[in-house]
């Protein structure tokens, strides 16, 4: 079957396995082409498949030959319908990883769930070493059943202040349109906070400490975004700036327990924006990446998800000049947070019309980086050629 792009809105219906080990081959390029890094040898990461966990996974493993174990919650083929990008990365990565000799195990289901957790630690115990130095939380969902109480909450992406209209791109029609962003009701905040706040992630380090599998010096590191001015009614004062506060409170609650029992530390990292699944169904948000790609590669500073990951850990996590704010928060979005770049987009911002947004904006390179996260607009990849699904169906993470 010949597999053509097809999009809703800022979703992707459809994506390319092929070009989806093109996506991860270009990631594991880059990290070879820069120097190797003293890191961490066993490494959890939670949201393995995609954006910026993937990007993640991909420079500790060719960059400081760590063994990784990924969980990750993806589909693979059923019938005519291809799977899930993430499903097709994570093949692509287990392959490299396998030529170079780097264990590299996953699992794939519920993250939230406490069968996953006994899985995980079952299998550190007995196949992985008994031991992990390294926990990345980069989990993005919209749905979280509470493994306590049984409830079920969904996410929901709005204000917390007032209904909030703005622009944003629709990669389907190739538009500029107006999106309106309602306000939360108190529990579709609690809910939000409940999916995409800190709950999850200590559960996590509770029960990796209880089975006994974190080493001495032990790190974690749960991903973020902040973002600038222009955002701030949709994010940071936004239903999921609610559950990322919740998530940096984690961290310090985590870091006091990590630092007393094993000399260990736990992050918040505020990331860069960027195109990923998850972030491109937020309202107003990829326009705001359109504009800000302009500025940073007009700068020389842009980074893609890899870039910005491997600047993380080999110059922050396991270097020697981390920027880390007032809050103890790692801040590798601090070319983003430029006072220079802001002001820039900003100016964009407010000259930015449906004519425009195509010249003034990095319109082309925003939606490229969107369609090759499903494996699609790459150059040296035949997108008429026959794709054999009875023969990728035979393939698992
Ligand atoms: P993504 O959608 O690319 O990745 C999400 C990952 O979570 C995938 O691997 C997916 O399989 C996994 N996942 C989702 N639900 C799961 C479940 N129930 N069980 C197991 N795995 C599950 O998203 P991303 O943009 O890489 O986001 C990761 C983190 O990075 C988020 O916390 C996000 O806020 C943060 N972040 C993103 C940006 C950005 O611009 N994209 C910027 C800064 C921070
Ligand atoms: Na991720």
């Amino acid at each position: 079957m010949v597999i053509k792009p097809r999009l809703k809105g800022g979703l992707a219906l459809t994506n390319h396995p092929i070009g989806a080990k093109e996506f991860v081959k270009r990631q594991i390029d880059y990290v070879k082409s820069q120097d190797k890094y003293e890191g961490p040898k066993k490494v959890l990461i939670i949201g393995s498949s995609s954006g910026y966990g993937l990007a993640t996974r991909i420079s500790l493993a060719f960059g400081a030959g760590a063994e990784t174990i990924g969980v990750a919650f993806e589909k693979g083929v059923e019938g005519k319908r291809v799977g899930s990008a993430g499903w097709w990365n994570t093949i692509a990565f287990n392959e490299a990883a396998e030529k170079e000799g780097l264990v590299s195990k996953n699992f794939i289901g519920d993250a939230f769930s406490m069968e996953m957790k006994d899985d995980v630690i079952k299998f550190i115990k007995e196949e992985f070493g008994g031991k992990i130095d390294l926990l990345i939380y980069s989990l993005a969902s919209g749905v979280r059943t509470d493994p306590i109480d049984g409830i079920t909450y969904r996410s929901a992406l709005k204000s917390t202040t007032k209904e909030i209209t703005g622009p944003t791109i629709n990669f389907e029609k190739e538009t500029m349109e107006e999106t309106t962003m309602g306000v939360a009701t108190p529990e579709e905040i609690k809910s939000t906070v409940k999916v995409m706040g800190g709950e999850d992630w200590k559960l996590w380090i509770e029960a990796l400490d209880k089975g006994g599998v974190l080493s001495e010096g032990f790190k974690t590191v749960a991903y973020s975004y902040l973002g600038p001015k222009v955002t701030y009614g949709i994010y940071k004062e936004g239903t999921i700036g609610a559950a990322k506060r919740d998530l940096e409170h984690t961290s310090d609650i985590l870091n006091d327990f990590l630092k007393e029992k094993y000399n260990g530390e736990a992050y918040v990292s505020l990331s860069k924006a960027l195109m990923t699944r998850a972030s491109a169904v937020i309202p107003i948000f990829p326009l705001y990446a359109a504009l800000l790609y302009k500025v940073m590669k007009e700068k020389g500073i842009h980074e893609g998800t890899i870039e910005q990951k491997h600047r993380l850990l080999t110059q922050m996590v396991y270097g020697n000049n981390p920027v880390i704010d007032e809050e103890r928060r790692l801040r590798p979005d601090n070319w983003e947070m430029r006072e220079d770049v802001q002001e820039e987009v900003e100016a964009l911002w407010d000259k930015v019309t449906p004519e425009n947004f195509k010249q003034i904006s990095d319109y082309a390179g925003a939606r490229a980086e969107f369609m090759q996260l499903n494996g699609f607009d790459f150059d040296n990849v035949d997108y008429d050629a026959d794709v054999d699904l009875d023969e990728l169906a035979k393939l698992v993470p």
